[in-house]
C-alpha cells in the first residue's frame, strides 16, 4: 500500500503505461493486455496488471495535471519499484504540421508549471527529457509501422484554458503539442533514474480547430498503445 496506490507489494508490474483517465486504463487492460487484474480503485484510479507478449506490464491512471500525475509516478518509483513509465495520452496540435491522429512521442517537454523552479531554485530552468532507450525504440517501432508520427518538443501547460500563454512564440520555437504530464514524469523519472517516455495521439488543434470524432479517436488511441507497449516491450 502506498498513500494513493492500494497494491500490495509486487503487484505492480516493473512497466507502467499511464493514461490519464480512469476508464482509458480499464480498457486497456480489457482489449490489450492478458489476464489483466484490478490492483488499485483508489479515487477510482484505476490500476491494472497482466501480460503483453508474455512481459508483465500494468495499467495505472494518472488523472489530469502535473499534480495528479507527480503523485502516482512518485509511488509507483518509491513505493512499487517501477522501473519504465510510459505516459500514453491526447494533446492538441500546436505546429500546423501536425494533425489530428498524428503521434508525436515527446522528445522533450518544456513546462510553465513551478515544478522546475520549486525543485532547482529560481535561475535554474532544467530541462526534462525522455529516456533515450525507450524514445529511439518508439521512434523505430513507429517506422515499422509506417505510422505518421513527429519526435520533438511537447508543452506540459499547467492550465486547460489559457488565453495569456503565447502559442505562436511556442511553435516558432518548436512546440508541437500541449498536454498536462510529461515534464513532471520526465523529471521525477531522471529523479529515480528510471525511464520514462510520453507518447500522444492528437485529438484537437489549437490553431486550425481540427477535432476528431469519437470513432478516429479509438482508432488513434489504439496505434498508440500498440506502439508503447510493442516498443517497450524490445527493450526489457
Ligand atoms: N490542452 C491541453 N491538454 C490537451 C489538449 C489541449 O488543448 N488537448 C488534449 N489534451
Amino acid at each position: 500500500m502506498s498513500t494513493h496506490i492500494a497494491a500490495q507489494a509486487g503487484e505492480i508490474a516493473p512497466t507502467v503505461l499511464m493514461p490519464g483517465d480512469p476508464l482509458r486504463a480499464k480498457f486497456i487492460a480489457e482489449n490489450f493486455l492478458e489476464d489483466a487484474k484490478l490492483y488499485n480503485s483508489v479515487r477510482n484510479a484505476f490500476g491494472y496488471t497482466g501480460t503483453y507478449k508474455g512481459q508483465p506490464i500494468s495499467v495505472q491512471a494518472s488523472g489530469m495535471g502535473i499534480p495528479s500525475i507527480s503523485i502516482y509516478a512518485n509511488e509507483l518509483m518509491r513505493d512499487y519499484d517501477v522501473q519504465n513509465l510510459i505516459r500514453v495520452g491526447t494533446a492538441g496540435g500546436m505546429s500546423p504540421d501536425i494533425h489530428v491522429r498524428d503521434i508525436v512521442i515527446g522528445m522533450g517537454a518544456s513546462t510553465d508549471s513551478g515544478i522546475i523552479q520549486t525543485t532547482f531554485g529560481a535561475g535554474l530552468y532544467y530541462a526534462p527529457i525522455a529516456n533515450y532507450e525507450l524514445l529511439s525504440s518508439a521512434v523505430e517501432t513507429a517506422k515499422e509501422k509506417g505510422l505518421n508520427y513527429h519526435v520533438g518538443n511537447v508543452l506540459s501547460a499547467d492550465r486547460f484554458y489559457n488565453e495569456e500563454i503565447d502559442n505562436v512564440k511556442l511553435v516558432d520555437y518548436g512546440v508541437m503539442a500541449v498536454e498536462m504530464e510529461m515534464a513532471a514524469l520526465y523529471m521525477l523519472a531522471a529523479k529515480y533514474n528510471r525511464r520514462a517516455l510520453g507518447i500522444l495521439s492528437i485529438s484537437d488543434h489549437l490553431v486550425t480547430g481540427e477535432a476528431t470524432t469519437a470513432q478516429e479517436r479509438e482508432t488513434g488511441l489504439g496505434q498508440m498503445i500498440e506502439l508503447a507497449l510493442d516498443s517497450v516491450v524490445k527493450t526489457l
